[in-house]
Formats: structure tokens, sequence, C-alpha cells
């Protein structure tokens, strides 16, 4: 059996970042979460440890990464998962939203991969970055959220190119409608969601998941990629 790696999962508490941390602590490895709160139902497990940690700010995912670092370890997998979405009207809308969303999807990116790329094993490490298909799509209403999953991409391919020579791999993951409580507190209706999808249903968080694992084995050429997982809809070009 090969040795445990360390993964850190930003938002690793809640919908697809829980189902991601699960899914790297059944292969065996070392999982750190990163969240504001800990729910009262967080799971439990020898190999998982949580650290609080707002992703719109550098220094507390500076000080999280020092943390990690006292446990003498390098990062292997860093994966930027924490991210939000909510309907704002473009040409009236709030700007303190449009800078949250930013904040949280775009800026908490930006953290996460500076503070990572210090604590990051070279050569062989690797950055995941939660995207979304709404990064290359356009969702009726969600400007912000669209916006900032579109810059998360393109980083995505900025930060592959210029530490390619490094060793170190960023790819991102443009999932489709997962039931996750973000969607839900977004006011989504899982099953008419699933009804504008070519595969009839929505894509579940362990499907993601399995993604990200694989996206995080030793594929040394694998980089600057965006792995839509969607149920077709990009395909077909239809995002309700
Ligand atoms: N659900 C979907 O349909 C869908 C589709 C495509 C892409 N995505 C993307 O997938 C990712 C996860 O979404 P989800 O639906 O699983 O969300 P979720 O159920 O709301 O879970 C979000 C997680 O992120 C944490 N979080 C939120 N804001 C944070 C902050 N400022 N700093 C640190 N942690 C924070 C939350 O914990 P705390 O609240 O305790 O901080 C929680 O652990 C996001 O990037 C989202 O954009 C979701």
């Amino acid at each position: 059996m090969s040795k445990p790696r360390t993964i850190v999962i930003t938002g690793g508490t809640k919908g697809l970042g829980r189902a991601i941390a699960n899914a790297f602590l059944a292969n065996g490895d070392n999982v750190w979460v990163l969240s504001r709160t800990v729910p009262v139902t967080a799971q439990s497990h020898p190999r998982l440890r949580h650290i609080s940690a707002d992703v719109r700010s550098r220094e507390q995912l500076d000080s999280a990464v020092a943390k990690i670092r006292a446990a003498s370890v390098l990062i292997d997998v860093w994966i930027n998962n924490a991210g939000f979405g909510k309907p704002v009207p473009f040409h009236d809308g709030d700007n303190a939203l449009w800078d949250d969303i930013f904040a949280v999807n775009f800026w908490g990116t930006v953290h996460g991969t500076r503070a990572a790329l210090s604590a990051l094993r070279r050569p062989g490490g690797s950055i995941i970055n939660v995207a979304s298909v709404a990064g290359l799509m356009a969702p009726r209403g969600h400007s912000a959220y669209a916006t900032a999953k579109a810059a998360v991409i393109a980083l995505t391919r900025a930060n592959a190119v210029e530490y390619a020579e490094a060793g170190v791999r960023v790819n991102a993951i443009a999932p489709g409608p997962l039931d996750t409580e973000g969607f839900r507190a977004a006011g989504g209706d899982p099953e008419k969601r699933a009804r504008t999808i070519p595969t009839r249903r929505m894509i579940t968080p362990d499907e993601i998941a399995s993604a990200c694992v694989f996206l995080a084995a030793p594929l040394a050429s694998l980089t600057g990629q965006t792995l839509v997982i969607d149920g077709g809809s990009h395909a077909i070009g239809c995002y309700a």
C-alpha cells in the first residue's frame, strides 16, 4: 500500500467538501478540512483534522498552513472547494453580494493557492480548484457567480503554466448541480433541476469526489485542465 498523503480541503465540512474528504479518507490519506464552523454532525475519523479558517482572509489561510506544517508534513494535495452562489440581478444588483461571491469563490482560491504553495510537495504536489459549469455557461440571474467561477478557471490555467516547471499541477473541476446544503440554501429544487439535465439526474457529490481522487493521482502531465462533470449540460449547450 502507498504511503498516506496529506490532503487539505477548504469547506470540507459540508456538501461536496465532506464527500471529497470521505473519498480521500477511504483512500487511506490524512485529511485536513478548513471551514469557518464545525457542524455538530461533523464526522470524526482518526485521520481527519479540522482547522477554523475563513478563506476570505489570506492571514487565516497562512496560519492554517503554518499549523499543518507544525505537524511536520508537506501538503500533497490542496483543494480549493469553499464557495457559494446566490442569484443577484445585474442591473440593480447589490455590490456587497458581488464582493462576497468574489471574496469566497475567487479570492478564497487565490488565498488558498498562495498559502498551499508555501508548503506543497515539489515536485509532485497538486492543487484542485472547484469551479462550476456555471463558469463556462450562462446561468440566468447568476452573473456574479458565473464570473467568479470563470475567473477560477482562468486562474487554474495561469497557475498551471506558472508552476509546471516546479512540478506542481493545477487542475479544476466544473460540476453541474449537486444536491448539497449550499444548493438548497440558494433556493435550488433538486427534482425540478434534474429535469433540465440530459441525464435527468442531479450530479452526486461522490461522483465529483471520485474525480478529485483521479486528478490527485500521480499523473505528471495532467495539468491546466478543467474537468466538466455535469450530466451532459455543457455538451448540449443548455444551462437552465
Ligand atoms: N451545489 C452545487 O450545485 C454546486 C455546483 C457546482 C459547483 N459547486 C461548488 O462546489 C463547492 C462546494 O459547494 P457546496 O454546494 O458543497 O456548498 P455547501 O454545502 O454550502 O458547503 C460549503 C462548505 O464551505 C464552507 N465555507 C463556506 N464559506 C466559507 C468561507 N468563507 N471560508 C471557509 N469555508 C467556507 C462551509 O463551512 P462554513 O459555513 O462552516 O464555513 C462548508 O463546509 C463550491 O465552490 C460551489 O461553488 C456547487
